[in-house]
């Protein structure tokens, strides 16, 4: 049984993110998506409101489970018996953090491996920040978020907008 992470800040949700999720379900036995506790980031969406949000949209998908966790992701993955840590690849952009992340990783942890899944070409210009800012400016974002997501967004942005930036 391999189990494996994928981490990441997920401030919202996007359908790229979804698109990753779905696959990864595929590959590996079971899937934990967990949600940094980042006290550095400002988050629109709180680690609450991110994890129900990800346990809506995987409900399809009977081996993910949502979770969050703070400190080294390794750690977090030694704790939850993981193996692989998964992340999506949109382009040469992402490719050079997350090599180093990667390289970083199996420093602290050799028994872990880090796996990279390119992204649908549908969704690479997608980004957590994109979506925040188009529907910020009242632009339209379907097709971007899940539908969950969607309406939360547009909820959070109506409450909360014009106190924030993107
Ligand atoms: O969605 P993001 O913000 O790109 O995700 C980044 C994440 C959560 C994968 C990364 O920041 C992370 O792994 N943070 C945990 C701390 C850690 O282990 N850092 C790497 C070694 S310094």
């Amino acid at each position: 049984m391999t189990i494996a992470i994928y981490p990441g800040s997920f401030d919202p949700p996007t359908n790229g993110h979804l698109d990753i999720i779905g696959r990864a379900s595929r590959i590996f036995s079971k899937v934990i998506v967990s949600v940094l506790e980042n006290q550095s980031k400002t988050p629109l969406f709180t680690v609450e409101e991110r994890v129900l949000m990800l346990r809506r949209i995987a409900v399809p998908y009977s081996n993910v489970e949502v979770d969050s966790f703070h400190g080294l992701l390794v750690d977090y993955a030694r704790q939850k018996n993981a193996s692989v840590l998964v992340k999506g690849l949109r382009g040469m952009g992402d490719f050079e953090y997350e090599q180093q992340m990667a390289l970083v990783n199996r420093k602290l942890e050799p028994q872990v491996e880090t796996l990279f899944l390119m992204t649908n070409n549908n969704y690479s210009y997608l980004s957590s920040s994109i979506v925040k800012e188009i529907a910020a400016y009242g632009g339209d974002i379907s097709g971007l978020v899940p539908m969950e997501v969607r309406d939360l967004l547009l909820q959070k942005i109506r409450v909360d907008g014009e106190k924030r930036q993107f």
